[in-house]
């Protein structure tokens, strides 16, 4: 059984005195008639939504869910907008051809939304009841960590299961290795400072990029590394500003004639532009550019790691909901699926590997 953590209850049980009374043969190999196991099931109907900044493979983990929910013999409903969707009762059916030739799409065709609505109370009760109107049994939440909040007040509530699963660019969740999105902008971000690379060392020329992340420093660590960066600052390294002017003249005194500094867009510095600004007295023999990614970061077309993991994740977080699981958060681990709950997910921080906050150091002498 594909990455099926958890057993769901054995059905050969039944195949003992108690309940010989439901077991029959066919073609001499023992069966349970489907009239006892849709009777036996909780689940039977689901809803999907993305919330969220949306992240390449979005569409991916939708596919995911769909396709093992069918495949399970359950319906699947798609929630529009986010949570703001599950207000407004802004539902409709998804069938197996709902999903064909998404998985290699950026976005995602749910849409999404950050929902202030849901944050109230009265909010929640809404979705509630539109939920039970609908006769929607569990959810799945595909977002980040203040998708997961939600989700988590909700199920303390109310009784229809919320399962979730990491979806953001930033990679800054607690409990799983990786999110959805992240791999597709680590590598668009490192095809764009390899571009950048290529003027600044014609010019030689300084550049500060900033990279998204929120408040995480994944995306400006990683593609640091990547690209042979000659300074990273992330917020997870304190003061990181003051030592940039030494390691770009022991830079210097390697005849490094240009320089990537990348700049994680949640540090402490203010961005980019400020550091830049504050550090250009430092460095006036440089002439200084400042390159702001920006939202190319969050589009595209998923990478093959993203589309894989979304999908791996998209059938967990079905068999979590059919395995009586609730407010708990489908990751990736060591390369296994675990469940970890939202209350961890979004209360815990998530650090960066600092070995490799070393490494970039090393390499970048
Ligand atoms: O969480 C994803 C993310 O792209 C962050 O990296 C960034 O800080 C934020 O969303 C930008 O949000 P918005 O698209 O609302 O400007």
């Amino acid at each position: 059984m594909a990455d099926r953590k958890y057993q769901r209850p054995d059905f050969e049980y039944l195949k003992t005195a108690k309940f010989r009374l439901f077991v029959g043969q066919k073609n001499n190999v023992n069966f349970v008639p489907e009239f006892y196991i849709d009777f036996m099931a909780k689940i039977k109907k689901i809803g999907v939504l993305t919330s969220g900044g949306d992240s390449p493979g979005m569409n991916a983990a939708i596919r995911g869910v769909t396709r093992t929910a069918i495949y399970n013999g359950l319906e699947v409903i798609g929630i529009r907008h986010g949570y703001q969707g599950m207000i407004d009762a802004n539902f409709s059916p998804l069938y197996s051809h709902s999903v064909s030739d998404i998985i290699q799409r950026g976005g995602t065709i749910l849409k999404t939304a950050r929902c202030e609505e849901f944050r109230t109370p009265e909010g929640r009760q809404k979705a509630y009841n539109n939920l039970k109107e609908a006769q929607i049994d569990g959810v799945v939440v595909i977002g980040g960590d203040g998708s997961f909040t939600g989700a988590r007040l909700f199920n303390e509530e109310f009784d229809i299961p919320f399962v979730g699963i990491p979806g953001t660019i930033d990679n800054d969740i607690y409990g799983t290795d990786y999110t959805i999105g992240y791999d597709t902008a680590l590598n668009t971000v490192v095809e764009a400072i390899d571009k950048i690379r290529d003027t600044a060392s014609a010019h030689n020329r300084m550049f500060f990029v900033e990279v998204m992340g929120a408040e995480a420093g994944f995306i400006a660590l990683y593609s640091g590394i990547a690209t042979g960066a000659e300074a990273i600052i992330i917020p997870e390294l304190k003061g990181e500003e003051r030592n940039l002017k030494a390691m770009i003249e022991t830079g210097n005194s390697r005849k490094k004639s240009s320089n990537i500094i990348i700049v994680a867009e949640g540090d402490e510095g203010g961005g980019a532009f400020a550091i830049a600004e504050k550090l250009k007295d430092d460095f006036r023999e440089y002439d200084i550019r400042v390159s702001v990614l920006g939202h190319l970061q969050r589009g595209g077309s998923p990478s093959a790691m993203d589309r894989v993991n979304a999908s791996r994740l998209g059938h967990a977080a079905v068999e979590a909901l059919i395995d009586d699981q609730k407010s708990v958060m489908v990751g990736i681990s060591n390369g296994e699926i675990t469940l970890v709950p939202f209350r961890k997910a979004v209360k815990l921080h998530k650090d960066v590997n600092h070995n490799l906050v070393d490494l970039a150091k090393i390499l970048s002498v």
